[in-house]
């Protein structure tokens, strides 16, 4: 009888380890394909943006650069240097320069270049970190010139210009009474300090990203970690007036880009730094909007997490790309459950921005590479269009993807 039943276990363990391995060999095959599946969906966008971004190249006038497009006026609408997204296109066209390995667009993006150094002595905006880090910072990234080094070092200058001590802040616009506005998205523009304060050797631009993000930390977050659009101080006194929207459903409501914004930026700060409060900072908000209630299955949010009319409201899918590439750096800093929750949901959002849905077809959509963004809904402007940010993120996202894919 103990023999019949060791004979039995026998061939009940057999089972079981073959049952294992099928499973764990299918389960590696089915991952690897679908692993497999969005690479190849990457090189498809990819490609795509290339030839969408040698489109868009041939429309755009003298000194001007791309903003969006109204597919039903079928209009391009661009802007001078001196708005706040600049920087994205030639930004666009270096990354997909690095992706390619060949200077497709060496002659435009040094065309860009002569016309958007002069903003480097712009001190009426918070937005440098956008319009020359995303352009020069990345050029000198790739390959570093005295040339581009002034540039960048002017242009911290200019924006370090504006913080003020007594509020803790660089101020984001001017305003002409006793307002000092400060707002989520200037969380953006402290890499560019970062950099200066490493190449320069002066810790002065350091303490100044590390002054902002505290104040902004203290007094931009909700207890759920959501965070307020535009912070209102007293600039005489540093208190704060009022904390509000501008861009978003309401002065309460979570814009959703306020908070890629956030998350990108916290992650930032945690990268320069590696003080652990930031990277607690940039977990908490990838926590608020991974398990926020009115996040879509395919994670790319609609315009504001409180919008009145979800599900039918709409998604902004630049939002969608700036938690994408966040969350793949991110993931780096975490422990094993939280990189593979932030790998999953970035991989899901790239994957749904790069399908027909969001993926526009070659020739339509003015050149731009993804459809169906949010700029500004309270202003009732770009609504529902491509936006110059929402290719840079994505595309930066994807790149960050493929250099990370032997991880996943
Ligand atoms: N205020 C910049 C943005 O629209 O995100």
């Amino acid at each position: 009888q103990t023999k019949m039943k060791t004979f039995l276990e026998s061939i009940f363990l057999k089972n079981s380890i073959k049952s294992l391995i099928i499973v764990t060999g299918a389960s590696l095959l089915f991952s690897s394909c679908a692993g497999n599946k969005l690479e190849k969906q990457i090189d498809f966008a990819l490609n795509r943006s290339v030839n969408q971004y040698s489109y868009m190249m041939k429309q755009l006038p003298e000194n001007r650069y791309p903003k969006t497009y109204f597919a039903d006026k079928q209009k391009f609408e661009t802007s001078k240097s001196d708005w706040w997204c600049s920087g994205f296109y030639p930004g666009t066209l270096i990354y997909l320069d690095e992706s390619a390995k060949k200077p497709v667009f060496e002659k435009e993006i040094n065309r860009v270049f002569q016309d958007l150094k002069k903003e480097q002595f712009n001190k009426t905006t918070h937005d440098l970190g956008f319009m020359m880090f995303c352009s020069f910072g990345n050029a000198n990234r790739l390959n570093p010139t005295p040339e581009y080094a002034e540039i960048l070092m002017n242009s911290a200058k200019s924006l370090a210009s504006r913080f003020d001590e007594k509020v803790g802040c660089i101020k984001s616009w001017d305003a002409k009474d006793d307002s000092y506005l400060v707002i989520i998205d200037n969380m953006m523009n402290l890499e560019l300090l970062f950099w200066a304060s490493e190449y320069s050797g002066d810790k002065s631009y350091y303490d100044i990203a590390v002054k902002h993000a505290n104040t902004t930390l203290k007094n931009h977050f909700r207890p759920d970690f959501s965070s307020y659009h535009v912070i209102n101080y007293n600039s005489k006194t540093g208190e704060i007036k009022q904390k509000k929207t501008a861009q978003g459903y309401a002065d309460e409501s979570a814009w959703a880009r306020g908070q890629s914004w956030g998350l990108y930026g916290y992650t930032v700060m945690y990268r320069a730094t590696k003080d652990k409060k930031y990277l607690d900072q940039a977990v908490a908000i990838a926590e608020f909007i991974l398990n926020h209630p009115n996040l879509p299955k395919d994670k790319v949010p609609y315009w504001d997490f409180n919008a009145p009319n979800i599900p039918d409201a709409l998604r902004d899918s630049s939002a969608g790309a700036v938690i994408a590439s966040a969350l793949l750096e991110l993931e780096n800093y975490v422990d094993k459950t939280h990189s593979k929750k932030y790998a999953a949901a970035a991989k899901t959002i790239i994957q749904t921005l790069s399908s027909k849905e969001y993926l526009a077809e070659e020739g339509t959509n003015g050149g731009f590479i993804l459809k169906h963004g949010v700029g500004h809904i309270p202003q009732k402007t770009e609504i529902d269009v491509p936006l110059t940010y929402g290719d840079y993120y994505f595309v930066e996202a994807m790149l960050r993807y493929k250099k990370q894919q032997t991880k996943h």
